[in-house]
């Protein structure tokens, strides 16, 4: 098998390998109560258990594996980073932000259950998320636990995620130029991608100033995960990305897509994942599974 095989295959398990563990997580770690509340924990079980591609956890915990961290806290911290994840996708289909009917393939959670219910559990997510990290089974170590909580903190709220969702909105009504779109990515995408990376490193206990190329390594593939979003949102197909498409133009809302056209966006994605790869350069073999992350990013179709 040439390199490019190799590389496939370590990409495909490594794929395979952490849905399951995702998914085992989810479910041992979110059981039904026999209660009123039952709607709400099968809520966020239908959101968060199967579906997804696990790309934070698999970022977080191919990190970690660099630096010899122990699987089950690796798992543990990626159930967290997903969990923010599930929550941010339950609330951005919600009729008052995007407004979609369709995510991984089945109904949206506001469709299948209601619009509360997708409310609260998109609450309850990201309250679980907070409280698996601070528990001594993910660290025993106090500063690691905070360090995770800090980081997972910043990259979901206003300095992140839910910050980068609100540029979004607002870049349906204005007029935003390439610059503003990048930092509108930065925060909506490049956050969470960023804070998988990051919190692998936590883990391994690599000081901040060893973790520079890493960050490097993080913000372009969280570039290039965006504009690869867009263009299946330009150009995909709904019954193969398992969401619908064709919704930011419609929406009016300037992407590097529509700044830059499709043909130019797709060559910058492609020159952000070869500057990607670069910054691994002083790792060898123990890198590769982050060197086939970043290609798979923009050849994905979903
Ligand atoms: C989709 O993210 C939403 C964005 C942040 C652009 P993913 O492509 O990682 O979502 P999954 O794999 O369906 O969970
Ligand atoms: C959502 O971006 C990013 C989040 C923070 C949830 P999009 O609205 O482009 O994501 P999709 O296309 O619905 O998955
Ligand atoms: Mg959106
Ligand atoms: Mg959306
Ligand atoms: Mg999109």
């Amino acid at each position: 098998m040439g390199a490019v095989g190799v590389t496939d295959s370590l990409l495909a398990e490594g794929l395979a390998r952490i849905a399951e563990e995702i998914d085992g997580a989810f479910d041992a770690l979110l059981p039904v109560p026999d209660d009123a509340r039952a709607k709400l924990v099968e809520a966020m079980r239908y959101a968060a258990i199967g579906g997804g591609k696990r790309l934070r956890p698999l970022l977080l915990a191919a990190v970690a594996e660099m630096y010899g961290v122990q699987r089950e806290a690796a798992i543990r911290a990626g159930v967290a980073i997903e969990a923010i994840h599930v929550y941010s996708l339950i609330h951005d289909d919600l009729p008052c932000m995007d407004d979609d009917a369709l995510r991984h393939g089945k109904p949206t959670l506001h469709l299948a259950f209601d619009e509360a219910t997708a409310v609260l559990a998109g609450d309850s997510l990201h309250a679980f998320a907070f409280e698996v990290l601070a528990d001594t089974a993910t660290s025993p170590d106090p500063f690691t636990q905070i360090e995770l909580v800090r980081t997972l903190g910043h990259a979901s709220g206003a300095q992140g995620m839910a910050g980068g969702q609100m540029m979004d909105l607002v870049a349906e009504t204005s007029e935003f130029d390439l610059q503003t779109v990048t930092r509108l990515q930065q925060l909506k995408t490049g956050a969470l991608l960023g804070a998988a990376v990051e919190m692998g490193a936590i883990l391994g206990r690599v000081q901040p100033e060893g973790r520079s190329h890493l960050r490097g390594y993080a913000r372009d593939i969280g570039l290039a995960f965006q504009i690869a979003d867009d263009l299946i949102d330009h150009e995909g197909d709904a019954a193969v990305a398992g969401k619908a498409v064709g919704k930011d133009a419609v929406a009016g809302k300037e992407t590097f897509v529509s700044l830059l056209g499709p043909d130019r966006a797709r060559e910058q994605a492609r020159m952000l994942v070869e500057q990607a790869v670069d910054q691994l350069a002083q790792h060898g073999r123990e890198a590769d599974l982050l060197r086939a992350v970043a290609r798979y990013i923009i050849e994905r179709d979903h």
